[in-house]
């Protein structure tokens, strides 16, 4: 067994389930636990678990990259411009899940929903850069 197919598919495990945690996790709180902030409150957390892991996991795609090549894959153009608007979800993703955690119990449910289908539209934006991303690099 290859140790670098090895890294690889261990940092896409953790990958694969964040992505599933972000889109899942603001899905639910909008469909399945709307009006009860306490379960909302649950998935928040599972959604800042989640964003951190994509950019954690994300990083470490380079990492294992580095430490096999001596240096990070080699993309242009589209696949770059893929990557920044994933960086920049997760980074909004994450800043918008601890909001959330933070202040929600003061806001309506009106606003804690709004903030959802932001969250939801960040994992949507990030998941469709994500098949960019991979088919152009
Ligand atoms: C800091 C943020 C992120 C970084 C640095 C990052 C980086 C990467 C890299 C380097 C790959 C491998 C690309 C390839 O196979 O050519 C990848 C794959 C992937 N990423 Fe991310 N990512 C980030 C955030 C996200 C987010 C937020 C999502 C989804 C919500 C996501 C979903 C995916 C998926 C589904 C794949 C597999 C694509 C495939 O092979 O078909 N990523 N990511």
């Amino acid at each position: 067994m290859s140790a670098e197919n090895l890294a690889y598919a261990v940092v896409q495990v953790v990958h694969n389930f964040g992505a599933a945690a972000v889109v899942g996790g603001a899905v639910g709180a909008l469909w399945l636990a709307g009006g009860d902030p306490g379960r909302q409150r649950g998935l928040a957390w599972l959604v800042l678990a989640g964003w951190a892991a994509q950019a954690a996991s994300g990083a470490s795609f380079g990492a294992v990259s580095l430490h096999y090549y001596g240096q990070f894959p080699d993309i242009h153009g589209i696949a770059v411009a893929a990557l920044r608007i994933k960086v920049a979800c997760a980074l909004a993703g994450f800043v918008l899940a601890a909001l959330w955690l933070r202040r929600a119990a003061g806001w309506s449910e009106a606003a804690r929903r709004r903030a959802w289908k932001g969250l939801a539209a960040l994992a949507a934006v990030a998941l469709a850069a994500a098949a960019f991303l991979r088919w152009f690099s």
